[in-house]
């Protein structure tokens, strides 16, 4: 099965599932599950806890394979092995809680595992790239920083996950997931990575979300996939649904 490399990206990102099955043991954790995301669009994930998101996105990202059915990118079938191969195909997952090394500094968290290292026979880690890198990556983001060499856990919550953010575009991400990206954010931290998420649409990042706020999934998203119990109950524009029929349908 090809592996993708990321100059198979073209300007648009298509990603399709067809009839998807995983199984953990004896749980079903989806049944024949479909759907298309494209770039330019923030596409979101709804469902309740064990609703099957995780195990959703877990096989985007390549985490875990599918049982039976087809993973496309732009009309390829992919197999992943594992987060880096989607990584390296431009295929990246910001989680909620894993984002960050609070005790590393800024610009260390931004080349984590990725590091510049300085021509010569001794390859040693390119601080001045990399800080100069990381004070530009995160001004796109509107996030002004003096001092990357301070810890990453001076940041806020919502300045790290858009550091997060930054650092996988910088590395080429082009289909984005974004695993509860403001569910431990107050408000006005939630709103700067909200805004930051609607940028990456003009960016034409193909975005996934995973959103248990229905509200705010509401007002940032395009694109709605409704998971029950390892089923995709529904799909549906934002022009064929409202907040109310999305919270109806999930028995909000
Ligand atoms: N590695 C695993 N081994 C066994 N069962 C699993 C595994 N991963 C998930 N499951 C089960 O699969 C089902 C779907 O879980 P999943 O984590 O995808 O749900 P979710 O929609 O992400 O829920 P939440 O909103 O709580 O994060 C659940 O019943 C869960 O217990
Ligand atoms: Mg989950």
């Amino acid at each position: 099965m090809a592996v993708l490399k990321k100059s198979t990206f073209m300007n648009s990102n298509r990603l399709d599932l067809h009839n998807i099955y995983k199984n953990f043991g004896n749980v079903k954790a989806l049944k024949n599950v479909s759907m298309s995301t494209n770039s330019g669009q923030i596409n979101c994930i709804l469902g309740d806890n064990g609703a099957g998101k995780s195990t959703l996105v877990n096989i985007i990202s390549g985490v875990f394979q599918q049982d039976e059915g087809d993973y496309k990118i732009n009309d390829e079938i992919v197999s992943f092995s594992s987060p880096m191969e989607a990584m390296n195909a431009g295929i990246s997952t910001v989680y909620q809680n894993l984002a960050i090394i609070p005790i590393m500094n800024i610009y260390r968290n931004f080349f984590l595992g990725q590091e510049p290292t300085k021509k010569g026979f001794f390859k040693t880690f390119d601080k001045e790239f990399a800080t100069r890198t990381t004070i530009e990556q995160l001004e796109k983001f509107d996030i002004k920083i003096e001092n990357p060499k301070r810890a990453a856990g001076t940041l806020s919550g919502g300045e790290r996950q858009i550091l997060a953010i930054a650092r996988a575009l910088y590395f080429g991400a082009k289909i984005l997931i974004l695993d509860e990206p403001t569910s431990a954010l107050g408000v006005k931290e939630s709103n700067k990575v909200v805004n930051q998420i609607i940028s990456l649409k003009n960016q034409n990042i193909n975005v996934i979300l995973i959103s248990h706020n229905i509200e705010q999934a509401y007002m940032l998203s395009d694109k709605f996939f409704i998971i029950k119990n390892g089923d995709m109950i529904d799909q549906f524009e934002k022009n064929q649904t409202s907040v109310n029929d999305l919270r109806k349908i999930l028995g909000k």
